[in-house]
């Protein structure tokens, strides 16, 4: 690039030109802590986090055996839509449940999940949307989409678990 006019010119186009690329290095560096923070955060207390996300897990799985339990048996019908509620609160917290180093003692989380995180967000999104689903079937009382949704919501958990978690 040529300069058609003073020096100062020149010097004014350098800093301009500059402070741009600095500019771009901000952005990119908070847009990777931004991101980052999503789901691979490394935790001061692995252990702690695997038990806890086991506590989480174990009780998404109750919450699951009451619905078929009601579903199959007819028992305690006006209780579905609770257990639909506290499966979808859970599902939200199945994005946060998995720092990165937390696959340690007798955890079953494979290493996929941090390996492939987006794919891993994808499992838990099916999780969330699923069991969203599945709250607003049990709110119609429609039976009919009540069972529809829990086949989608059991596709969800056994679409993560195949990938994801190890076969014990
Ligand atoms: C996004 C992934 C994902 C989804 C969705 C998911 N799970 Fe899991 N689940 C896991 C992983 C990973 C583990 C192993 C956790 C560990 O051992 O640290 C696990 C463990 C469990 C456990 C054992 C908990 C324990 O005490 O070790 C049960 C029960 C369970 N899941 C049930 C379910 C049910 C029922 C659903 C669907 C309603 C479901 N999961 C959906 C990933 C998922």
């Amino acid at each position: 690039m040529t300069y058609p006019f003073s020096p100062e010119w020149k010097l004014i186009h350098f800093f301009g030109a500059m402070s741009r690329v600095t500019t771009m290095k901000v952005i990119r560096l908070m847009t990777s802590l931004l991101l980052g923070s999503a789901v691979l955060i490394a935790s001061a207390n692995p252990e702690g986090e695997a038990r806890y996300r086991q506590g989480v897990m174990t009780s998404v799985g109750g919450h699951m055996t009451a619905i078929s339990m009601i579903m199959r048996q007819g028992i305690h019908r006006d209780s579905l839509k609770f257990h639909a509620d506290a499966l979808a609160a859970l599902a939200k917290k199945s994005q946060s449940i998995y720092p990165e180093g937390s696959n340690v003692g007798r955890s079953e989380a494979l290493p996929a999940i941090w390996e492939k995180p987006d794919a891993f967000r994808k499992a838990t999104q099916r999780f969330i949307d699923a069991s969203e689903a599945f709250a607003e079937a049990a709110d119609s009382g429609d039976q009919g989409a009540v069972g529809q949704a829990l086949r989608g919501l059991g596709g969800s958990c056994k679409g993560c678990h195949d990938d994801f978690r190890a076969k014990s």
